[in-house]
């Protein structure tokens, strides 16, 4: 009882304390500005005498958002209100799940007749494409292809922006290391500094040069934060971490998409150390809007405000909306609770008129900055709406990028690229004839007939020429085998047998974890079988995260992982079974033998007993029944083509603080074919206050060569690479020794070097 107290007592403390801040960082930050310029000056005027005119409903209005269909509800939904009437009362400030010109116009025009005309905003999770479907962002991050990644983005946003939207929930910048967790799929994987730069580009993508261009969205960068590390990769778990790790690990992303200027944040379901993200001043107050000088608006995800009282932290929804406004959750999604309660709180003293002001402020401000309030319907054009989506340009984009996000697992005896004269091809497995799979989670505005299948894909570029013997094989999650005689028969009528298994589109995304990642059903047993028939095989593995399928991987000649690739998918596989594309990519994300391993990934620590040699593992740090290594580690792709490393070379081999120095090398395509290597940049601090992770990825180049050409690559290396945070959250870097490594996978250095920074 008594800790029981003691603990109320601290919780008190703490939101005292953090109500307190609240009020001094407002202060802090706009005295903090940078000089702001005759716009912004304008804006801001603007804003304080809209603030002057606004009652503390409308204000809360402003805080409130709601789905305006309730048919794409990601979560639990409250009971039906008639958003026209609530619109017009000035009590909704912003809708997602509305598109269209049409139907935004409808909405835009009951916001006119509301007393202070204040235009609505409409948001939506275009996370990897619109009308056109992209690669799942995780494929996407697997291309390291920052320019094509942007393109992506941008493509998605002009389409979007053409049915009405202002503004995108993306890019999901979570780092995770668990494949367990179906998000995986929405994001860049396990890698922070792989994953700062795909952020960057994101952002950059979907906003365009500024806000207000009608060819461009506000980005939200989601989940704030360390949502990707619930525990046991169960969607909305909890998440305890040292600040160490949220620091290194999970905050960088976050702030790489701050400086790239995103322009709103959304924070997150999971509980930080015991405390909801939602109501965490610490996350949102001190380090966002604080540290980072962040100017945008936060959203809460999906119910996260009414969810911090299951969470055990608020007693019902008006105590929970005291902590989320005052820990810095500007705008509510979907539950009522700032509408519901603001008013009374700020009646109550329990919230200060100036935290509200400072939350609507930070709303205003982007919808001033879209333009919003000179024209609100600048993003709803019918006819914009018609020429805009579906562009020839938007699926060769999609096409392009989709073929650079495959990663070549295996190739043995060059089994790929397949010869066009080939004439006859078993197309075999559940996934072979699937459009609709190869969308996968979240796609928005996708239609069945611009989905192209492998089958569609093959029969595009073979036509007539080839016969195709297709058979089904089995489901993706039944136990029947009955289908496998005809595999069998269509294997042993043809040449080649091409085998498309994994997970459907809906097994990964949003609540979609699962505690066991093997391939699904009987496909394994599939493969089995078809391999049995001595035919050559390739194996397509389509999927929203890693799977196991470790019989596959030690005993198919030829392993292709195609994700789910978007709108162009079967063409784009196409392109790279038959070498038109060289594959190029390389996983972002750690593959693991065993689910027991979760969480593997490559920037581990050594610990006292590290194992040295596999087999003698008697009181080291290891499995008894299975290496510690992944079955594909991060960093790893094959291409048709080979490349040598040679001749690295370190311009000093001391270095001073202040001093920067290059690492060159020169890589040189040794095969057949033309083809891009993305070389990687790993580094070891060898001794540190800290103990360092055994390598850290601190830079990559995606490098094209013809065969036989080589090229001098070199990288520069700042201080800023070598530093990390201390324990008291300094970024600091440290005098000694450090070994940098060169290669083409994270396991697979071809070049080492040592180095030294001195004081
Ligand atoms: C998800 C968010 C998403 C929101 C709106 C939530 O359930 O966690 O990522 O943006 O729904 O659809």
């Amino acid at each position: 009882m008594k800790r029981n107290i003691n603990y109320n007592i601290f919780r008190f403390v703490c939101r005292a304390i953090s109500i307190v801040s609240t009020v001094i960082l407002i202060t802090n930050t706009s005295i903090a500005q940078t000089k702001p310029t005759n716009v912004s000056l304008n804006i801001e005027r603007r804003i304080d005498s809209l603030l002057k005119k606004m009652t503390i409903e409308e204000k809360a209005g402003q805080l409130t958002q709601y789905t305006g269909d309730r048919v794409t509800a990601t979560g639990p939904l409250g009971k039906p209100i008639d958003k026209l009437d609530e619109i017009k009362a000035g009590r909704i400030g912003s809708l997602l799940n509305v598109r269209g010109a049409l139907q935004t116009r409808k909405m835009q025009e009951a916001a006119l007749q509301s007393r202070l005309k204040i235009p609505l905003l409409f948001g939506l999770d275009v996370i990897h494409g619109y009308r056109v479907t992209f690669p799942i962002p995780l494929a996407e991050a697997a291309s390291w292809d920052l320019q094509a990644i942007e393109q992506s983005a941008k493509i998605a946003a002009k389409e979007a922006a053409a049915w009405g939207i202002h503004w995108t929930f993306a890019p999901m910048v979570d780092i995770s290391r668990d494949p367990r967790w179906g998000r995986v799929t929405e994001g860049a994987g396990e890698d922070t500094y792989l994953g700062s730069m795909i952020a960057i580009a994101r952002v950059k993508g979907f906003q365009g040069e500024s806000l207000g261009d009608t060819n461009a969205v506000m980005a939200c960068v989601k989940h704030f934060a360390a949502y990707g590390a619930a525990v046991g990769g169960r969607d909305y778990n909890s998440v305890d971490m040292s600040n160490q790790q949220l620091w290194e690990v999970y905050l960088p992303p976050f702030k790489a998409a701050v400086d790239a200027g995103a322009a709103t944040f959304m924070n997150s379901f999971n509980l930080l150390n015991g405390v909801p993200a939602t109501g965490n001043s610490y996350l949102q107050r001190d380090i966002l809007k604080g540290k980072w000088n962040f100017k945008g608006f936060v959203v809460s995800d999906w119910n996260s405000i009414g969810e911090m009282v299951p969470h055990g932290f608020a007693k019902d929804k008006y105590e929970a909306a005291q902590y989320a406004i005052a820990a810095g959750s500007d705008m509510d999604m979907e539950s009522s609770a700032y509408i519901a309660n603001l008013e009374k709180l700020v009646a109550d003293k329990k919230i200060t008129l100036a935290v509200i002001n400072d939350a609507v402020r930070r709303v205003l401000r982007k919808k001033f900055e879209l333009g919003l309030f000179d024209d609100p319907f600048r993003f709803c054009s019918e006819a914009r709406e018609r020429i805009t989506l579906n562009a020839k340009e938007h699926h060769d984009a999609a096409r392009d990028m989709a073929r650079k996000s495959i990663v070549l697992l295996k190739n043995e005896n060059n089994l790929l690229p397949l010869s066009s004269s080939v004439k006859r091809i078993a197309v075999i497995g559940p996934l072979a004839k699937s459009g609709v799979d190869m969308k996968g989670a979240w796609s928005v505005k996708w239609e069945a007939d611009s989905l192209v299948s492998l089958y569609d894909g093959l029969k595009a570029r073979l036509g007539d020429n080839t016969i195709l013997n297709y058979a089904k094989g089995c489901g993706i999650k039944d136990s029947s085998r009955d289908g496998f005689n005809e595999a069998v028969n269509a294997a042993m009528n043809s040449e080649v047998v091409i085998i498309a298994v994994g997970e459907s589109f809906d097994m990964s995304g949003e609540a979609k974890s699962r505690s066991n990642i093997h391939l699904p059903g009987v496909q394994e047993e599939l493969i089995k079988a078809i391999h049995a028939t001595g035919k050559p095989m390739i194996i397509l593995i389509m999927a929203g995260r890693p799977l196991i399928f470790n019989w596959t991987a030690d005993n198919a000649p030829a392993i292709l992982y195609a994700w789910f690739l978007g709108s162009e998918a079967g063409h784009a596989i196409t392109d790279v079974l038959f070498g038109d594309y060289n594959p190029s990519a390389k996983l972002p994300i750690s593959f693991p033998r065993a689910e027991g391993q979760i969480p593997v990934f490559y920037n581990h620590m050594n610990t006292g007993r590290p194992v040295v040699n596999e087999a003698n593992i008697t009181y080291r740090s290891a499995y008894i029944d299975l290496p510690n290594t992944p079955k594909f580690a991060f960093g790893y792709g094959l291409s048709y083509t080979s490349f040598g490393y040679e001749n690295l070379e370190i311009s000093k081999s001391k270095i001073k603080r202040a001093d920067s120095f290059t690492v060159s090398f020169t890589l040189k395509n040794t095969g057949k074919y033309k083809g891009e290597e993305i070389v990687q940049l790993y580094i070891r601090d060898k001794i540190a206050s800290i103990a360092r992770p055994v390598k850290e990825l601190k830079g990559f180049k995606k490098i094209e060569l013809n065969p036989g050409e080589s090229k001098v690559i070199a990288f520069s290396i700042t201080t800023e690479k070598l530093s990390f945070y201390n324990n008291d959250l300094k970024w600091i870097s440290e005098p000694g020794e450090f070994s940098l490594m060169i290669g083409s996978a994270s396991d697979d250095s071809k070049l080492q070097g040592e180095f030294e920074l001195i004081d």
